[in-house]
Formats: structure tokens, C-alpha cells, sequence
């Protein structure tokens, strides 16, 4: 599978593949079971970047992680994980996951208010250098490694910027070898002016990219001296949806050439979407490796295969970019 290039990436303990692992819905919406069975999946067919969170699946995707890596995987990946939102305590919520689960799987329009229920379960904004050293050193024992590849800052508000006590204590870490890099996710605005106003110590930024707000590509492309990550890629379950409307839409657009739109009604094969949204998101913006959420075996299989090989040409895929962009 292809790796990134990113000069920053020479540092990790091993080659990152340009397709990640987003394991938020590890411990979450996917099972013990069925969460192994997609790691075992995707690192058996050659993904080796993880990009895990403190919080996710309700603090326990980390731990679950671990598991999985422990007994000689650890050094064949690159891990990635986050502080700045505090997973609560386990509580009943959590014992009544099973439940949920299977209600969403009976009825799919509940997912939303599901997951609504779940936000109650996190603490945003931990960002002082007490919460910092408090959730590194857990998140440590929970993926059973004494270092990481990337940590980063989860979901940062703007006023985190100016926290220069932040930006030395990860300083720290880098210099004692237990980060490798450090870097930033946050919402749009905030990337905006940290792309504007950079922080030496974050070397690395991830941010939501996906056919629904493309048009943010052009303004990181300048930056591709950070390592940048995009999440979110294909806008969740429902931007899912919304893509094929668009493709649809784009296969009938006559300003768009022939051969373009012929390969655009090829909807029927399921290879045709991943390699569209890769293949716009990889090429040409700057935008380093994608990290999707991919339980299904059906998804990891495609969006693998994706990676390794894709039917629009480069020109092909900056027409698509810049006509959603529009
Ligand atoms: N730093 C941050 O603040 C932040 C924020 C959001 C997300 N993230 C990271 O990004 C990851 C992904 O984010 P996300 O789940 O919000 O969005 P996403 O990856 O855009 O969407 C996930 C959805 O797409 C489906 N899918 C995956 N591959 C597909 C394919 N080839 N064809 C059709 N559908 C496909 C998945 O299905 P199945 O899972 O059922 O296979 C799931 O329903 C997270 O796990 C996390 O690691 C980070």
C-alpha cells in the first residue's frame, strides 16, 4: 500500500500508510468483537497507521487498541492519539450500549439521537498542562507503549492558540522521545488561523476534508510543510449518501468531459466512490494520509483497494474538486 513521503514521517516507527485507521467507532458503535475483527483486517491487509483519541468509544477504544497491538504489532505501526476531551466515567449509559446497538442496526434513524445521548458522556476543552500530562500518561498504559507517534490536540478552541505552557510541555515530550510529533485537529476556523499563525512544536494538523467542504483544499495546500491528515472523509454516514446525489449529478453535467462523466456512472461498482473521494483528497491539495472509519469488511477491503489504484487521472480529479467546490 502506498506510505507517505512527508519528510515528518521519517521519524515514526514505521512506513504510514496513506490510508488510516479512524478507530472512533471502536468500543462505540462497534462491539469488543467487532472492533478486533476490523483492526485484524485492516493491518492484515497492510494499513498501518491508527488514529485513536483518549475519548473514543467512551475512553475505552484506546485500551482495546492496545489489546490489539501488544504482542509485537506496536512497532509496526504509526500510532496516533489525541488529548482535550475527557471520556466520563463509565456509567449506566454505557452498560446500555449493547442495546443501542442493536436498535440502530434495527432502525438506522436512531442513530443520530444515539449518538446525541453519547455527547453526554465527554468533557471538551481539558487543555492545561495538568489535563495534558493526566491523559497522556492514561492513554500510555491503555495502548501499552511508552511513546506514540503523533498526539494531538482533540478538538482545540481557538483560545488554545495562545497557550504557550501547552506548546512547552509538549516540547518536553518530544525531547524526551515520547511523542515523536505533536499537532493539532480542531473545526475549520480554528486550522484557519493556526495555518496563518503556525506553532513550531505542531508539526503535524488534522481537519475534516470530505466532498462537502473541498473548497477548505485550496486553502491548505500551502501548508504541506505540516504533516496533514484529513478525517471525516467521506462527511460520516450521511455525507455518504449525499456524495452519490452528487456524483449522479456531476455524471450529467455537460461542461465536464466525456470521459469523465462516463467514468462517473459507473455507480454500480462499489470501488468508484472511495477512489473518488481518495483520489480528490490525495492528490494535488497537499493532504498527506485519509483516516476514514471503516467497520464493514465490505469498506476496509474497498477503501484498501482504493489506495491501490484509482481510474481518474489527476486532471480528471482537480475537475471533480473544483466543480463540488463550486
Ligand atoms: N480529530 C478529530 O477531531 C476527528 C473528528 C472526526 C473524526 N476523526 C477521525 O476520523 C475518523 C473517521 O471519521 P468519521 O467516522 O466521522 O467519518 P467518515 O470516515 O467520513 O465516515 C464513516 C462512514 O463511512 C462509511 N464508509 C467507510 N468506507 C466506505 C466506503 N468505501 N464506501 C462507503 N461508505 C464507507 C463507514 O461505514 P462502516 O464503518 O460501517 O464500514 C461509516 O459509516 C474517525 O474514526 C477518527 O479517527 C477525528
Amino acid at each position: 500500500m502506498q506510505t507517505v513521503t512527508h519528510p515528518l514521517a521519517a521519524k515514526f516507527t514505521a512506513p504510514m500508510t496513506t490510508l488510516g485507521f479512524g478507530c472512533a467507532p471502536l468500543m462505540g458503535r462497534a462491539s469488543r468483537k467487532e472492533s478486533m475483527a476490523a483492526l485484524g483486517l485492516a493491518f492484515d491487509a497492510g494499513v498501518t497507521f491508527f488514529d485513536t483519541a483518549r475519548s473514543y468509544g467512551y475512553g475505552q477504544s484506546e485500551g482495546l487498541l492496545g489489546d490489539f497491538l501488544s504482542g509485537g504489532r506496536r512497532e509496526q505501526v504509526v500510532l496516533c492519539t489525541k488529548f482535550g476531551i475527557r471520556a466520563v466515567r463509565p456509567g449506566w449509559k454505557q452498560q446500555l450500549r449493547p442495546v443501542a446497538r442493536a436498535a440502530v442496526r434495527l432502525v438506522p434513524s436512531l442513530r443520530q439521537a444515539v449518538q446525541r445521548r453519547a455527547g453526554d458522556q465527554f468533557t471538551a476543552g481539558c487543555f492545561s498542562v495538568a489535563d495534558l500530562e493526566a491523559s497522556f500518561d492514561r492513554s500510555l498504559r491503555e495502548l501499552k507503549t511508552d511513546y506514540v507517534d503523533m498526539l494531538l490536540l482533540h478538538a482545540a478552541p481557538m483560545s488554545v492558540l495562545e497557550q504557550t505552557d501547552l506548546f512547552v510541555a509538549l516540547e518536553k515530550l518530544v525531547q524526551q522521545g515520547k511523542i515523536r510529533a505533536a499537532g493539532i485537529s480542531a473545526d475549520l476556523p480554528v486550522m484557519e488561523t493556526f495555518f496563518a499563525k503556525p506553532i513550531p512544536v505542531l508539526s503535524s494538523a488534522q481537519f475534516a476534508l470530505n466532498p462537502g467542504n473541498i473548497a477548505f483544499a485550496e486553502k491548505v495546500r500551502s501548508h504541506a510543510d505540516l504533516l496533514l491528515v484529513a478525517n471525516h472523509p467521506f462527511g460520516g454516514t450521511l455525507g455518504v449518501n449525499g456524495m452519490k446525489d452528487r456524483v449522479a449529478a456531476l455524471a450529467e453535467d455537460a461542461g465536464l468531459p466525456e470521459d469523465l462523466r462516463r467514468k462517473l456512472k459507473e455507480t454500480k461498482d462499489p470501488q468508484l466512490f472511495p477512489e473518488l473521494v481518495f483520489g480528490m483528497l490525495l492528490n494535488g491539495t497537499g493532504v498527506a494520509a485519509v483516516v476514514p472509519a471503516m467497520v464493514s469488511a465490505r469498506n476496509i477491503r474497498a477503501n484498501v483497494e482504493a489506495m491501490e489504484g484509482c481510474r481518474f487521472s489527476a486532471q480528471e480529479l482537480a475537475l471533480v474538486r473544483s466543480a463540488l467546490a463550486s
